[in-house]
């Protein structure tokens, strides 16, 4: 059976890329990975969210004035975490605050989906993460933690600077120029409205397990599974595992 990722931590049902979500997610017992996007700080921290800004997820176009900086690496750790990064999805996660990538490690039992997000934006961001990943007190062993991108350079710096974690390329095409032969890419995910047979043909004539995303509906998923999917990324993983549980 596929393998579910929890896309944006479980996007469905808390908001996205927070711990309120990730952490519903592993008590829901629907599966242990997890999928999160990283950015940086502008004093160096690594934290969880999925834009480069804090418009469309935090309470900054309410809180701070229209000039004041909104974007990730201009804004410091402590700056960003006065911000509220839950009410927007429901004033029941009014209080919700971006994460760190520190915090999202020490949770027990979770396996990680990182997913580099405008990683050019970032000079060294994939050494920060392989020295945070490798000093991490946490007992997640390499196994457990993905380094994902839409861009093969920042797999390729992640590699030369930490060769034990696995790689995935996204992509919204499958591309084996895309590929390079010393660059051990463990994973294909693919970015569709829904799967189709020629993506997974097309990726395993490259020998890479496929993962789709973001499939939030049953017909989506079933079908994903039924044409041979290795992982399904979905905001809904309770859907998913409900599904599997009934096969
Ligand atoms: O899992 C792949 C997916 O996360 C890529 O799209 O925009 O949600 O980061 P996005
Ligand atoms: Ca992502």
């Amino acid at each position: 059976m596929a393998r579910c990722i929890a896309h944006r931590g479980g996007a469905g049902y808390a908001p996205e890329n927070t711990l309120a979500a990730i952490e519903r997610t592993l008590t829901s017992g629907s599966t242990t990975w997890i999928e999160v996007d990283l950015h940086r700080t502008r004093d160096g921290h690594l934290v969880v969210a999925h834009d480069m800004n804090v418009l469309r997820t935090t309470d900054h176009a309410a809180r701070r004035p229209e000039s004041a900086p909104a974007v990730i690496a201009d804004l410091e750790l402590a700056e960003l975490r006065e911000l509220d990064a839950g009410g927007w999805f429901d004033p029941a996660y009014a209080g919700e605050r971006i994460p760190t990538l520190s915090e999202v490690l020490e949770l027990d039992g979770i396996a990680l989906m990182l997913e580099l997000k405008d990683a050019e934006r970032y000079p060294g961001i994939e050494k920060d993460l392989a020295r945070q990943l490798r000093a991490s007190q946490s007992e997640i062993r390499p196994a457990e933690i993905m380094v994902w991108s839409f861009d093969v350079a920042p797999l390729r710096r992640m590699h030369r600077h930490a060769p034990e974690y696995p790689l995935g390329m996204l992509a919204r095409r499958i591309e084996a120029a895309t590929f390079e032969p010393h660059l051990p890419i463990l994973t294909f995910g693919g970015v569709w409205p829904e799967l189709r047979a020629i993506d997974v043909q097309e990726a395993r004539a490259l020998g890479l397990p496929i993962a789709a995303a973001t499939l939030n509906s049953v017909d989506r998923m079933t079908s994903a599974v039924d044409l041979g999917a290795d992982i399904v990324i979905t905001d809904y993983p309770d859907v998913f595992s409900s599904l599997t549980d009934k096969s």
